[in-house]
């Protein structure tokens, strides 16, 4: 088990707005992560909508820079990677997002995708082999050569671009991968089969996937662990069946157990029909339970205490004052995976 990317204590304050009426949002308050190699791991983030979920996930892909804190791969700060190294973190952490028409060109054919990594990484020394491993590739998530190379990205589904961005992962084998929202823009009958070939993916290869979502019903199906995120903070980490089954942060309880779904044949509602109000002009670090004002267990306490995270349970960690007698965790311990 290696130890390959660290959220070293990250936060991000957005602002927005013109000179007169500046808003800041703070969107990531202090999460620190460990994401390790080797483990095959699949971690789900989920939490409404305007959690800041899509933030924590793009900041961990070097996209956008935390206002506080560092991002680290194989140990060093990612803002700071020489040529070769980036390159490396380049290929070693991939993203798959909610549209997967965005990640293509109109104007190439889908072989192009492919083509570019091939090239970009070297990974073949002849056509033959290129084929062979795009082919593969395309065969891991279930779709026919024939029926997908040599077609521009219109002439496919949405079901099948979505797979073939999974199918580059394949090919690319890396570390990490982060799937921000992979399947909600897919209909219901696709999701549970790019869901599958994900799973395979991470099986075979040991990859370690960061699973965003506010589907907790998916998080369920294929996640091992689950964070729970809400304004801006992970307030509980765990077991995915523990955490679910039986949530202990008031929160969470609040998402699974309250709220019957509409569709009988799901256990819980799909988070993005809640949003809650964004967490605005506040410092980084205040402290307080951002829950306070929506729980019943609420004790004044709450609103001026820094909280730390309790470890409830080998597997799990919980950011509330009612598990305030069992051991506090050492914030550079937090969220091992
Ligand atoms: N570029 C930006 N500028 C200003 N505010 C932003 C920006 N990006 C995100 N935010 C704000 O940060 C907060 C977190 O947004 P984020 O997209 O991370 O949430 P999310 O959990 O991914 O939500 P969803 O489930 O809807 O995708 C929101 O209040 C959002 O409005
Ligand atoms: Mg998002």
């Amino acid at each position: 088990m290696t130890l390959l990317l660290e959220a070293r204590n990250i936060s991000k304050v957005f602002t927005s707005g013109g000179f007169t009426q500046q808003q800041r949002t703070l969107a990531v308050d202090r999460v620190t992560l460990n994401l390790s190699s080797g483990t095959g791991n699949i971690i789900a983030l989920a939490g409404e909508s305007g959690s800041g979920k899509t933030t924590l996930g793009r900041m961990l892909l070097g996209l956008e820079s935390p206002t506080q804190g560092e991002i680290a791969y194989r140990g060093n700060n990612i803002a700071k990677l020489g040529r070769r190294d980036r390159k490396i973190f380049r290929r070693e952490v991939q993203a798959i997002f909610q549209d997967p028409f965005a990640v293509y060109n109109p104007f190439y054919k889908i072989d192009h995708v492919f083509n570019v990594a091939i090239g970009k990484y070297k990974l073949a020394s002849s056509k033959d082999e290129a084929r062979h491993l795009v082919e593969q590739a395309i065969q891991a998530v279930g779709l026919r050569p024939e029926e997908t190379l040599g077609r521009f990205p219109h002439q496919l589904s949405g079901g099948q671009r979505q797979r073939i961005i999974v199918a580059r992962v394949f090919l690319l084998k890396p570390k990490i991968v982060i799937a921000d929202e992979p399947v909600s823009m897919v209909d219901a009958s696709l999701r549970a089969t790019i869901l599958e070939a994900l799973r395979e993916l991470h099986k075979t290869s040991e990859m370690s996937i960061l699973y965003i979502t506010h589907d907790l019903n998916t998080a369920y199906q294929v996640a091992d662990n689950i964070m729970i995120m809400y304004r801006g903070n992970i307030v509980e980490a765990g077991d995915v069946e523990q955490v679910i089954n039986q949530p202990e942060h008031p929160y969470t309880q609040l998402l699974v157990k309250s709220i019957p779904p509409p569709d009988p044949a799901k256990k819980w509602i799909n988070l993005s029909s809640m949003a809650t109000p964004p967490f605005r002009g506040t410092t980084i670090g205040q402290g307080m339970c951002k829950f306070v004002d929506r729980c019943s267990m609420a004790v004044e306490e709450c609103k001026t205490s820094d909280l730390p995270f309790y470890r409830t349970s080998d597997k799990r960690i919980t950011r509330c004052l009612l598990y305030g007698e069992s051991s506090p965790v050492p914030s550079d311990a937090v969220l091992d995976y």
